[in-house]
């Protein structure tokens, strides 16, 4: 099939490349013609581990092509994906306003009757919209059909989940539309789920909120293990054997930043509230990642009372490990409020320090040497699981820091290796 994607962030790159390498003819179109220029070259735009040597191999194969102009793209495409970013708006809505230019790209460019697979996560009733915007605006009496088809990915293991995705969501007007999407995906050999457009939506929204939900529950049932002198792990083990339950997204910590979480269960909230819905759930799932976010700070405070001139070093900027993003990282409310305090800081992120620097600016220092960031350090505090940082020789902290005392926002450490070192030791749900 010859395809076109609109977009090559996350979810556009990876998606275009995914299907250049299951066969079809994909050419991804991108407005900034220095992203374009990178990708046509094989240089990746984002880090993702194993999309190079896939973005090369497809390029060399005749599959894979980068274009910033729309009419390159769109006039052969006989199926065309919307992959664009829908930030948060101030009031917590989702922002269309990227997604609605590429379906007036759409109209304006298609010489013939097309599918278009809307990718970013919009609204229930947006993918509606987007047909009749695109029909509105044809010029020469072709029109397209739309489908749904939102995307679970992970960040960090995107080529992975795609490969081996736990299900495809197609939801449909009709059933040929429905016949085509599950053709061009059937190389993926992952379950094929194909539903209405407005399920579709829901699917993606109410998974997100769900995990989201898993996530907060586990770190309140964390702060209440710290009252009665429980362990998180020993409980989310217990419950996640139920296989009711399972055993996944129940690592207590310090909340959940990321592109997706913070912003699809704001847009939930703002979609129920303007159907008359309070969804009061979803409402305390994010009030209480708010305040785990701030957690390790209450400790910090606890145990130092004043922090001012204290130099910290802070492990992990990125909003979870293997990747060099940092929206919605707790890195970027932590540090600012460790700076208010009066402290020097000194950041460590194998990766990320580049993209930090641009948010949090030369009020810190970095560094990508993990051991530059402990050498006298008053105390750790470390926000991202990163491997480097969970592999590290305990031993480490107590020779290079002024004093080992370390609070651990992802509970990296073992609490018999912990008690074997010489370090004072705070973690999440856990004794001290
Ligand atoms: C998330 C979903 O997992 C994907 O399925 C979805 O496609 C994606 O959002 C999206 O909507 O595009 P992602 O944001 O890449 O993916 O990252 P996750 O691996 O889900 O982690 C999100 C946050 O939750 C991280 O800050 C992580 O540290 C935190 N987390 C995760 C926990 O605190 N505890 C857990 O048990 C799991």
């Amino acid at each position: 099939m010859k395809i076109a994607v609109i977009g090559t962030g996350y979810v556009g790159l990876v998606t275009g490349v995914a299907l250049s390498e299951i066969g079809h003819v994909v050419t991804c179109i991108d407005v900034d013609p220095s992203k374009v220029e990178k990708l046509s070259k094989g240089i990746p735009t984002i880090y993702e581990p194993g999309l190079e040597e896939l973005i090369k191999k497809n390029i060399s194969s005749g599959n894979l092509h980068f274009t910033s102009e729309h009419q390159n793209g769109l006039p052969d495409a006989e199926v065309v994906y919307i992959a664009v970013g829908t930030p948060q708006r101030a009031d917590g809505a989702a922002n269309l306003d990227y997604v609605e230019q590429a379906a007036l790209d759409i109209a304006a460019n298609i010489k013939q009757n097309i599918i278009v697979v809307i990718k970013s996560t919009v609204p229930v009733g947006t993918n509606f919209h987007i047909k009749n915007l695109i029909n509105q605006h044809t010029t020469n009496g072709v029109h397209v059909k739309i489908a749904s088809n939102p995307e679970f990915l992970r960040e960090g293991s995107a080529v992975k989940d795609t490969f081996h995705g736990d299900r495809i969501v197609i939801g449909t007007e009709d059933e040929e539309s429905a016949e085509i999407l599950a053709q061009i995906n059937e190389p993926f050999d992952t379950p094929i789920i194909k539903t209405d457009i407005s399920s579709a939506e829901m699917i993606k929204y109410s998974s997100n909120a769900f995990l989201a939900t898993k996530i907060s529950f586990i770190n309140e049932i964390a702060n209440l293990c710290e009252s009665m002198g429980a362990n998180v792990e020993e409980v989310a083990k217990g419950m996640g054997l139920d296989h009711r339950i399972g055993p996944d997204f129940l690592k207590a910590g310090i909340g959940y930043g990321g592109s997706c979480f913070p912003k699809d269960t704001n847009a939930l909230v703002q979609l129920a509230g303007n159907a008359n819905h309070e969804f009061n759930l979803l409402k305390s799932v994010i009030e209480v990642n708010n305040n785990q976010q701030v957690l390790l700070l209450d400790k910090i405070l606890n145990r130092f009372g004043n922090i001012q001139g204290k130099r910290v070093a802070v492990l992990g900027l990125a909003f979870k490990p293997n990747t060099d993003d940092l929206r919605e990282s707790p890195a970027l409310v932590m540090i600012p409020k460790l700076v208010s305090l009066g402290v020097s800081v000194i950041a460590y992120d194998p990766i990320a320090v580049n993209n930090a620097r641009k948010q949090l600016g030369t009020e810190i220092s970095y560094t990508e040497d993990l051991t530059e960031a402990l050498k006298n350090a008053d105390f750790t505090v470390i926000i991202t699981d990163w491997p480097e940082v969970k592999k590290a020789d305990l031993s480490t902290y107590n020779q290079l820091m002024k004093e080992p005392i370390v609070f651990d926002g992802r509970n990296c450490y073992d609490l018999d290796e912990v008690k074997k070192a010489t370090m004072e030791y705070y973690s999440i749900g856990r004794p001290d």
